[in-house]
């Protein structure tokens, strides 16, 4: 089958640096405000691009990818806040649903269910998750020493990463209070992490039936502490990481020619 190509997408620009630097034959495409940069990625025919924060923001990106760049399956990269007591600093989320935590148009529709889809967590595609999830467990079983200096894992206190999967909660506000996120918690106590794009993007991706996956690297607990140094813990941490685990993710379905029939 036709090589699939990859849209992935991250909303802060260090959280993408370790992944352009990667990328091959690449070429820039202004669109509708944003630079799409196409290429290849360790044998893949991808799309990167820089949403910006937000769930509008992430929306019109993932429709451009899908409706202008042709992308026929996305991945989403970036850090979030950790909210599930076992979730630390440092740890790997990969979504397997999302809600819009904001999305409330009660008493027209229930409490987080986006109007006329009837649905409020969205499912993000269960093999191309089953397949992140899989590399995350690899990479992260072996090899995170190589990836962020010592001195790092110790400025943030990092341990071995932990790989978590399960809901993912979206919303256009920043968690920085212990009082918002143990409000987070006590309404949605299965939700592990919590950030501002993907269950936007889960939804636009529902939307054109374009199957979507999302993986996050913890970069605080959303609360009073989570500003402190989040561009370096990108820079250092959730950089290194996202690239790490694309080139697990694709490197080994080359060597072992595992990529599924679709060629995502
Ligand atoms: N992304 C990373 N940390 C976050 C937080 N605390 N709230 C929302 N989005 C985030």
């Amino acid at each position: 089958m036709s090589a699939a190509r990859m849209g992935v997408v991250s909303a802060i620009a260090q959280e993408q640096q370790g992944l352009l630097e990667s990328l091959q034959q690449a070429r820039r495409v202004r669109h509708g405000s944003r630079d799409y940069t196409l290429g290849r990625l360790w044998g893949r025919d991808v799309v990167l691009v820089l949403c910006g924060i937000g769930k509008v923001a992430a929306a019109a990106t993932t429709t451009s990818l899908i409706v202008e760049f042709g992308c026929d399956a996305l991945l989403f990269t970036g850090v979030a806040g950790g909210l599930g007591a076992q979730v630390r600093v440092g740890d790997v989320v990969i979504a397997d649903r999302l809600l819009q935590h904001d999305l409330d148009a009660r008493p027209l529709y229930p409490q987080y269910e986006a109007p006329e889809t009837g649905l409020s967590r969205f499912d993000a595609d269960p093999a191309l998750t089953e397949r992140l999830h899989a590399a995350a467990q690899r990479l992260f079983s072996k090899r995170t020493e190589a990836l962020v200096d010592a001195d790092v894992r110790q400025e943030f206190g990092l341990h071995a990463p932990r790989v978590h999967r399960g809901l993912i909660i979206s919303g256009d506000r920043f968690i920085s209070t212990l009082a918002d996120s143990d409000a987070l918690r006590q309404a949605l106590p299965d939700a592990l992490a919590v950030e501002m794009e993907g269950a936007a993007v889960a939804q636009v991706c529902r939307d054109y039936g374009v199957p979507f996956a999302l993986a996050r690297t913890i970069s605080d607990r959303a609360d009073e502490t989570a500003h402190l140094d989040f561009g370096r813990f990108i820079r250092t941490v959730a950089s290194p990481y996202s690239q790490a685990l694309l080139s697990e993710l694709w490197r080994s379905e080359l060597t072992d020619g595992q990529a599924d029939p679709a060629g995502r």
